[in-house]
């Protein structure tokens, strides 16, 4: 049987690395990666990363690059040589962009996941047109999943929604999902939310879950619940 931590990514969203360390001392054993996004990596910099690397975690940084190909490339050799594990570029930055992303990883690590977030959740059908794009949501997120894939990255960050048809595109990749609330959980501000099994069944490789487990008086307590989730086992 596998083993679920493989697959659940606690979000770091917090201002301080004092903050992140306390989470992440209190989830303990039950999680092995963290991710650090735009607010933290802001307010601290590349040492928070070095820190939870080198005491054994696995870093998911989610800064969503999207520049000049040089420019990202750049940006991933210097991310691999801080030892994270995934790390996230915006499709639409092109197939150059994304060949520069990929290609960058391998060289310096080649076990570094680069994966593609293809829409926002937080854009809709007339939002994309707003920006030029004439097409239904799901369409872009196909279109440009097939491009990410295409230009080498090794997974996804999409909805489980988007998930079960993303897995359509055929090879084996990564899908990874935000926006997952333990059954019964508050969902926050999250508006279109799924379970740990949910996700699961609709094709996610990891989930990320963020406030239900920091947010939590027990937080390993939490994540041991949504791991039990995640395997389907009652709690
Ligand atoms: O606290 P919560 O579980 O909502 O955190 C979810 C994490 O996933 C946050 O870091 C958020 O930025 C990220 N995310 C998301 N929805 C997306 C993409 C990323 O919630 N569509």
């Amino acid at each position: 049987m596998y083993d679920p931590r493989e697959r659940l990514i606690v979000a770091l969203d917090v201002s301080s690395a004092a903050a992140a360390q306390k989470i992440v001392a209190a989830v303990g054993e039950s999680a092995l990666t963290y991710k650090v996004g735009m607010q933290l990596y802001t307010a601290e910099g590349p040492q928070v990363v070095r820190d939870l690397v080198s005491s054994g975690r696995r870093v998911f940084l989610d800064l969503k690059y999207h520049d000049i190909p040089n420019t990202v490339g750049s940006a991933v050799r210097e991310a691999a040589g801080l030892g994270v594990h995934m790390l996230t570029v915006q499709a639409a930055g092109g197939s150059k962009m994304l060949r520069a992303a990929t290609e960058s990883a391998r060289d310096v690590n080649p076990a570094l996941k680069i994966l593609a977030v293809t829409v926002l959740t937080s854009m809709d059908e007339a939002e994309l047109n707003s920006v030029g794009v004439h097409a239904p949501v799901l369409d872009q997120v196909l279109r440009l999943g097939a491009l990410a894939l295409a230009a080498g990255c090794q997974g996804l960050v999409a909805s489980a929604q988007e998930a079960s048809e993303l897995k359509k595109l055929g090879k084996e990749f990564l899908i990874v999902t935000p926006g997952v609330r333990p059954a019964g959980a508050d969902h926050g501000d999250q508006a279109r939310v799924v379970t740990p099994a949910e996700a699961m069944k609709a094709g996610s490789s990891h989930i990320v879950v963020g406030r239900p487990i920091t947010g939590a008086k027990d937080p390993a307590g939490e994540a041991k619940g949504i791991l039990e989730q995640m395997c389907g086992v009652a709690r």
